[in-house]
């Protein structure tokens, strides 16, 4: 699996960004504001992420997917993987990321990779979006933020 930026006029793979935002508004804010990655196997795109940066020092990652048939497969913690070294090498001590207040299976996926929770946006999907959102048949209303902190990581 080969991870690299989306190169200057390719387009924008929304089919994968769809699998983790409800709208392509919401995902052009994040093209606008961010790097775009993707990740290929056999020149096929099967996975893509958003990064955008915060804070000095602080990366937030938006809209990371993996192609439906290959999810549980370890793609995704491959992802965050590669998002850390690349957060290392650009000198960066944290990453942040949000999901879903009913996203369970999510908040797993994060804390596996060493995130934690450390806030809850509270009705950020109410406020933030036209149409209500439901996640198992629940309207979801809060975000969930977790985040990693490299530094302590890499001294650990
Ligand atoms: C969330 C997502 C990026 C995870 O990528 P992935 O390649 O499927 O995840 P991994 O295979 O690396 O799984 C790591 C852990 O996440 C959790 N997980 C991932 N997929 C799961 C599933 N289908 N059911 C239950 N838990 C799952 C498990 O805890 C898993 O650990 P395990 O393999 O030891 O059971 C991917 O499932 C996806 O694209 N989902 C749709 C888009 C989305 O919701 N993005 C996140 C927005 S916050």
């Amino acid at each position: 699996m080969k991870i690299r930026p989306l190169r200057k006029n390719e387009q924008a793979p929304y089919d994968l960004l769809l699998l983790s935002d409800d709208t392509r508004e919401s995902i052009d804010k994040n093209i606008h504001n961010g790097e775009v990655f993707v990740a290929e196997i056999a020149e096929k795109i099967i996975a893509a992420f958003i990064l955008k940066a915060e804070e000095e020092y602080t990366v937030e990652i938006k809209n990371i997917a993996v192609m439906e048939g290959l999810q549980g497969n370890g793609v995704g913690t491959m992802l965050l993987g590669y998002i850390k070294e690349i957060a290392g090498i650009r000198g960066l001590n944290k990453l942040l990321v949000g999901t879903c207040d009913q996203c369970f299976k999510e908040m797993e996926f994060y804390k596996k990779s060493g995130f934690e929770i450390f806030n809850v946006r509270k009705n950020f999907f109410v406020d933030n979006y036209k149409d209500p959102i439901y996640e198992n048949g629940i309207q979801i209303r809060d975000m969930v933020m977790l985040s990693v902190d490299l530094a302590k990581k890499s001294s650990a």
